[in-house]
């Protein structure tokens, strides 16, 4: 390892080296290529963004970096090669992936739900409780009777109960009421401070309120990454690129969304 790359924090993770580093990565579902050649790496630290119009291949691209879809190309984590492992593998190396529609246990109460989530020998139940003082209210109460915002608290939970090195978050804030856009990206904000997140949204606003960088997917290729500042105040590429007009409203609640 080269000198000054192998400085790590309490996390163990290293402050210069890329949490994730994607190369070349392709993937198929049912014979189709969904992700073509792409290549994007995410810091150790912050919020990177995933955007893209619908159907481009962002949650495919979250599949192939965990291999949950068949994939190629290289995927390294914390500077070492994982596309050769199994999923399982990946997870227990640190990766917390809160899926797509949240995919809580519907019959299982709250408390059930988070406590199958418990990997660590620690889990960080008082930080899951200060993020989410309502899921400790609703501990009893089964998690399929919960608001589509409740169950996004619910499936951020138990990827945070366990010390990761880096979540992958699938688009948190779709179809919840800009009220509870606003209370899960405030629980992103508070997560990020401790591990780096990859996060899947189309909300420009949360974009700008949380990534410092993004990376956009068109029909299945990376098609621009930079600072996420940069292109939001890029109102035609933002148009050229999710096809909004990306007239981030700082006052109102009516953000620009691509859909
Ligand atoms: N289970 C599946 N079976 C067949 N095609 C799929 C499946 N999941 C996704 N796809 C296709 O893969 C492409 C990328 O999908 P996806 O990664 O879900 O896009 P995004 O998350 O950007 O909306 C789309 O054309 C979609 O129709
Ligand atoms: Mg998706």
């Amino acid at each position: 390892m080269i000198a000054g790359r192998n400085r790590t924090d309490r996390t163990g993770a290293t402050a210069d080296v890329p949490v994730l580093e994607v190369r070349g990565l392709s993937a198929r579902i049912a014979g189709q290529q969904v992700v073509e050649d792409v290549t994007f790496s995410v810091p150790a630290t912050g919020v990177t963004a995933v955007l893209g119009r619908n159907g481009v291949g962002k949650t495919s691209t979250l599949k192939a970096v965990l291999g949950l879809i068949e994939r190629r190309g290289e995927v390294r984590l914390a500077g070492e090669r994982v596309d050769g492992e199994r999923t399982d593998r990946i997870v227990r190396r640190g990766v917390g992936y809160v899926p797509e529609d949240r995919e809580v246990f519907a019959g299982l109460t709250v408390a059930e739900n988070l406590r199958l989530a418990e990997r660590d020998a620690h889990p960080r139940r008082e930080l899951v409780a200060e993020l989410f003082p309502d899921l400790v209210q609703r501990a009893a109460q089964r998690a399929g009777t919960l608001s589509g915002g409740q169950q996004q608290m619910v499936s951020l939970a138990r990827a945070l109960l366990n010390t990761n090195r880096l979540l992958l978050v699938d688009e948190p804030t779709k179809g919840l009421a800009p009220r509870i856009v606003g209370e899960v990206s405030d629980a992103l904000a508070e997560a990020a401070r401790t591990v780096p997140i990859l996060l899947v949204e189309q909300n420009l606003e949360v974009i700008e309120r949380l990534a410092e960088r993004v990376v956009v997917i068109d029909a299945g290729r990376v098609v621009h990454t930079g600072p996420a500042r940069e292109l939001l105040d890029d109102p035609d590429r933002v148009q050229q690129l999710l096809g909004v007009h990306a007239e981030v409203d700082h006052h109102g609640t009516e953000g620009a969304v691509a859909r």
